[in-house]
């Protein structure tokens, strides 16, 4: 049976989506969702954790399946990697997982309600290595800004990367915004092999280089 989407979440042109659908596309962020639009009704309030640029899922899949009573939300704009890993989310019958294809940078403005998120993921965000692409790094003050908004107090922004010169700007970014502490970076896996195990890491891995690592936690 088809129903009519919650109205934040509208889906193609007869403006429908099943509920069960893994993968949310042509959504407007114009203004807040709830909780709800995104995962749909549950009898009790459950975390929601937000991996940004998700690639093809490796480490959204395998986070989905270690904590089943956490909501999981992965962006990715690239739509082959969307579908992609919407695709590993239905196969592997993961019901506490959504991908969505969409700019996160967009989403995060508005969309993602207030304090609504325990943890956001940002791992291998693309570095644009030249000056004058710098700008299109994801990780500016107004992006770590809007993660703060979304972030429960006590929540985290956990970011990896392999880029020496995109982490000094990262870390100069994050200590002009205000409302984060340092904390250690937490273990995520049940492995010691890889610190976050995405596509990238392995793959850096097998190059021998070395990881940055930040993890930021919203002050009370
Ligand atoms: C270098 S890849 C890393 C993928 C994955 N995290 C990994 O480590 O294997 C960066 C990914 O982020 C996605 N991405 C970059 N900016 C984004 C944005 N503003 N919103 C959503 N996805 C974004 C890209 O399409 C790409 O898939």
């Amino acid at each position: 049976m088809r129903t009519n989407s919650p109205k934040h979440l509208r889906r193609g042109k007869d403006g429908k989506w099943e509920p069960g659908d893994v993968l949310l596309e042509d959504v407007s962020t114009d203004s807040a969702w709830s909780r709800q639009d995104i995962f749909g009704p549950s009898e009790q309030a459950r975390p929601m954790e937000i991996e940004v640029g998700v690639g093809k899922g490796t480490f959204l899949l395998a986070r989905a399946k270690q904590r089943p009573d956490v909501d999981f939300l992965g962006i990715e704009y690239a739509k082959a990697y969307a579908c992609y890993t919407a695709d590993r989310v239905r196969r592997a019958g993961l019901t506490n997982t959504k991908v969505l294809h969409a700019d996160a940078d967009a989403v995060f403005r508005v969309a993602i309600p207030d304090e609504s998120v325990f943890r956001v993921h940002v791992y291998f965000p693309d570095p644009w290595p030249k000056r004058k692409h710098h700008r299109r790094r994801l990780l500016q003050p107004a992006f770590v800004r809007d993660v703060r908004r979304v972030l429960q107090p006590g929540g985290q922004l956990l970011i990896v990367t392999d880029h020496r010169d995109y982490f000094e700007h990262i870390r100069r970014t994050l200590a002009n915004v205000e409302g984060f502490a340092q904390t250690p970076f937490p273990k995520l896996l049940d492995t010691d092999e890889h610190v976050v195990g995405t596509n990238f890491e392995k793959k850096y891995i097998e190059e021998g280089r070395a990881f940055y690592r930040a993890a930021l936690l919203k002050r009370i």
